[in-house]
């Protein structure tokens, strides 16, 4: 099957994991869970979920499994949306091309939306049709990669930045923390669903931690050279803020470049152990440094 069409599939996949999620763990009667219902099921790219089916469906594993996992990581990611946009972190007004969560309802709304998303994530995961030890393990895996020493982290360094200037080596930290360590749990999720072992896990990870540099390297490229209408998000954002990015230290270009030898090391980390199998993981690495929302 062609790349759109192989995506289009593993995105209505999630989408409908992800509606099947939000009827089971938010609560009909809530304006906090219609809010966070906004938030989650109108719109997004879903690379996180797509990222981790298609790391499953390359390993061999059970898709409904990689489901309940890719539900999870999206509810999470959707959660750190939530309040990164708030007015004390990036006040951001725009999303998913809809006014921000808070700006739909209201600032304690928005902030308990995320809450209860980040906790509904992890009822998805723990209640996932797989083996305990492989829920157990997507639980700390996705734990360990949203908390203290992994995106709350991240997300801690980018605001601290906002009053002085990342050196190179702190910015690496930074995307790492607040972007990397979420995509490359993502990847892991696919293959904890698969049943992977040590040495497929680690290929996984090659593939996935410069993948998700690029990946923030490229929003930071896009805060600067779309507009608000595709991108569907304000733009200028990263300025506004005295944010350091890649196109602060690099320019486009250099930043460009940087995103480029990285994708070229994510494909090589796949095209060596999984050949054609990792065909659709290749592409989409390709695809990804080439976007534009
Ligand atoms: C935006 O993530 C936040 C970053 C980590 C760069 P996405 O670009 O994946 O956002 P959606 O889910 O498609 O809206
Ligand atoms: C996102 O970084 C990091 C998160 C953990 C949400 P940004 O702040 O650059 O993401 P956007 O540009 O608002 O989507
Ligand atoms: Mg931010
Ligand atoms: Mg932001
Ligand atoms: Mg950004």
């Amino acid at each position: 099957m062609e790349y759109e069409a192989k995506y289009e599939q593993y995105r209505a996949a999630a989408q409908a994991a992800l509606e099947e999620q939000a009827r089971q763990c938010l609560n009909e009667r809530s304006r906090v869970s219609e809010a966070a219902r906004y938030s989650l099921l109108g719109g997004g790219k879903r690379v996180r979920a797509v990222l981790c089916l298609a790391v499953c469906e390359m390993l061999g594993g059970d898709p409904n499994l990689a489901e309940c996992y890719a539900a999870g990581i999206e509810m999470l990611h959707c959660y750190s949306l939530i309040h990164d946009d708030l007015p004390c972190m990036d006040n951001d007004d725009l999303r998913r091309g809809r006014p921000s969560c808070h700006k739909a309802f209201d600032e304690a709304t928005a902030l308990l939306a995320g809450d209860a998303l980040l906790t509904a994530a992890f009822e998805a995961l723990s209640s996932a049709p797989g083996p305990a030890c492989r829920n157990v393990d997507a639980v700390r895996t996705l734990s360990r990669a949203a908390g203290a020493r992994g995106m709350v982290w991240g997300q801690e360094l980018d605001l601290a930045f906002e009053q002085k200037q990342a050196e190179a080596e702190e910015l690496r930290e930074i995307h790492r923390s607040k972007t990397g360590e979420l995509i490359c749990a993502a990847a892991q999720l696919g293959a904890i669903a698969a049943g992977a072992d040590e040495s497929q896990r680690t290929a996984v990870r090659a593939y996935a931690y410069p993948l998700g540099m690029v990946f923030q390297i490229v929003d930071d490229i896009l805060d600067v050279t779309a507009t608000r209408q595709r991108l569907g998000k304000p733009i200028g954002s990263d300025q506004a803020n005295g944010k350091t990015t890649f196109i602060t230290l690099y320019g486009v270009d250099g930043a460009r470049q940087i995103a480029q030898k990285l994708t070229d090391e994510a494909v090589a980390a796949l095209s060596g152990p999984f050949g054609e199998h990792s065909r659709f993981l290749q592409t989409l690495a390709v695809r990804l440094l080439d976007r534009e929302q």
